[in-house]
């Protein structure tokens, strides 16, 4: 599969697979074994999902080597400190049955990041983690935690999707030497954006789905993309998409659905800082 090409030369496979939601214990488990029986080779899970331990159960029954995998989790907020990410870290590797982690990010830009950086800048130079990043981060934050500290973050995770297209953030952060990661590609199946006409149009002129011609305009723009299903045959749907290219007009048309805003949350709410706060998953 392409990869993408970190700050610091760890390659990252374009299209992963995405954990969020699924809570369930064993079905998180036979999700990733499915997802990797399919093909997946990226994995991107958080503390926060509380199911690393199945993602963990999953990669191991796959059978696949973990250094044929990559893998994501992310530091939830009240772990975001030196120690919390110190004493965290390792619990997470235990749940995932893992050695190292292929990319550990600050899932959201609350708490205390300085002191977690500098703990991921600490476990990367020890090859606990190959890559260090952040999620959901605005681009002066990242600029400023790049500019008091030796590592610039090879990656910020964020909302990207036809209705939230964050074009000048990606240009931004790509100017930085960072990575950008897209969640919730299919915004959740929000705004019935699996029936939109302009994206059905296109879909249909391809002969593709409508999930497919979302994942096709993120990897054209070089953009990780990480897509979740519990579903063997949408899984397959979603790795095939390296077959076919859209022609500039259908990119224009897909450029006219930008809302230029989430289709979750404002990450500056002050409310939406308090709920996160007090979020406490004790992991
Ligand atoms: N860093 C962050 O703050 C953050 C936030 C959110 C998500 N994420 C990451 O990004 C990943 C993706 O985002 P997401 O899970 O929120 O949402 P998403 O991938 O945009 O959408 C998932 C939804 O789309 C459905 N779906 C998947 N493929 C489909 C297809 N081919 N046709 C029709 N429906 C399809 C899934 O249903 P079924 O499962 O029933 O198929 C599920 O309801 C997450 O799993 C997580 O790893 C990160």
């Amino acid at each position: 599969m392409k990869t993408v090409k970190l700050n610091n030369g760890v390659e990252v496979p374009i299209l992963g697979f995405g954990t969020y939601q699924i809570t369930d214990a064993g079905e998180a488990e036979q999700a990733v074994k499915e997802a990797i029986a399919a093909g997946y080779r990226h994995i991107d899970t958080a503390q926060s999902y509380m199911n690393e331990e199945a993602v963990g159960r999953g990669i191991a029954a796959s059978g696949v080597d973990c250094k044929e995998l990559f893998i994501t989790t992310k530091i939830w907020v009240e772990n975001v400190s030196y120690k919390g990410v110190m004493s965290s870290f390792d619990r997470s590797l235990k749940r995932l049955g893992l050695d190292y982690i292929d990319l550990l990010l600050i899932h959201q830009p609350y708490n205390d990041v300085y002191g977690a950086w500098m703990a991921m800048e600490e476990l990367q130079a020890q090859g606990k983690i190959k890559a260090i990043g952040v999620s959901n981060f605005g681009v002066d934050r990242v600029v400023d935690l790049a500019a008091f500290n030796d590592t610039t973050p090879q990656v910020n995770q964020i909302e990207i999707n036809p209705f939230q297209q964050q074009t000048k953030n990606i240009e931004a952060l790509r100017k930085e030497g960072v990575a950008v990661e897209a969640w919730a590609p299919f915004a959740e199946g929000k705004n019935d954006i699996f029936t939109n006409p302009i994206l059905t149009k296109i879909a249909k002129k391809y002969g593709k789905s409508v999930a497919q011609v979302i994942l096709r305009w993120l990897i054209e723009q070089d953009i990780i993309v990480l897509a979740k299903s519990v579903k063997p045959e949408r899984m397959a749907e979603n790795l095939d998409v390296f077959d076919f290219e859209l022609a500039k007009e259908d990119k224009l048309a897909i450029a006219t659905l930008n809302q230029g805003e989430s289709q979750f949350f404002s990450h500056a709410d002050p409310e939406m800082v308090k709920w996160m706060a007090s979020r406490k998953i004790n992991i």
